[in-house]
């Protein structure tokens, strides 16, 4: 098997510590992306092993859903349970404050779905996504119904972003979420008040879900290197 770079060694580490965090009689959301895909892995071995017992998951994506049934973690919907106890899943950015932006894998609106609803939302991160303010480095993913496209591209750039419809591999065509909808990746240089702007953008007819994701994190597990080792 390949050797895992430093990136994947905090991700591997920090997916570890949260499916430990899992506990038996419990529903558990299951986030999309690398980081979170080390925690479903981990929470399947826990399962195989007979360490876990009675857990469901609630997967936010259909990506997460795949791999909840390879990992063997069984399933269930918001139709049929009454509670989440815990979410698990990644972000792109988190600021000292513990709000994210999130929908890399353009997997946000299903994210914020299950997040929120959650006892207890549980981020999994390395430390390179931990910054100063939101939006430093990463573009804010913006989901939006395809006929309202150019409408709310227009209404992101007067909000002073500067907006990309996201493109999928090899340029070929556009990203479609699970939903059937587009993601307008948008650039803003720090965003001065995330609250606000989570609120401006999901008021714009089109929009279905933004990633900006405020006061919804309870907990933030960031996987490091020191001393060469990764860490938690
Ligand atoms: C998907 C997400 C992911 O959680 C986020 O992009 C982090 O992904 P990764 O763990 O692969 O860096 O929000 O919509």
């Amino acid at each position: 098997m390949a050797e895992l770079d430093a990136a994947n060694l905090m991700k591997q580490a920090v997916g570890k510590a949260a499916a430990d965090r899992v506990k038996s009689n419990t529903i558990v959301g299951l986030g999309t992306g690398s980081t979170t895909a080390y925690a479903l892995e981990f929470i399947g071995d826990r399962l195989k092993k007979g360490e876990l017992e009675n857990v469901v998951g609630i997967p936010t994506s259909f990506q997460a859903e795949v791999l909840a049934r390879k990992y063997g973690i069984p399933l269930t919907t918001l139709d049929v349970v009454d509670r989440i106890d815990i979410a698990i899943d990644g972000a792109d950015e988190v600021d000292p404050q513990k709000n994210l932006i999130k929908g890399g894998g353009a997997a946000h609106t299903r994210e914020k779905i299950v997040d929120a609803l959650a006892e207890t939302f549980l981020v999994v991160v390395d430390s390179g996504k931990l910054v100063d303010k939101l939006g430093s480095t990463f573009l804010l993913p913006v989901e939006v119904i395809p006929m309202a496209l150019t409408p709310v591209m227009r209404a992101l750039a007067k909000l002073g972003g500067k907006p990309e419809l996201r493109m999928g591999i090899k340029k070929a065509g556009p990203i479609v979420t699970d939903q059937g909808n587009l993601v307008i990746d948008v650039k803003f240089d720090a965003i001065a008040d995330p609250a606000e702007l989570e609120k401006t953008i999901n008021n714009l007819p089109g929009v279905l879900e933004n990633g900006l994701f405020v006061g919804v994190a309870d907990v933030i597990l960031v996987g490091e290197i020191i001393d060469g080792q990764p860490t938690v």
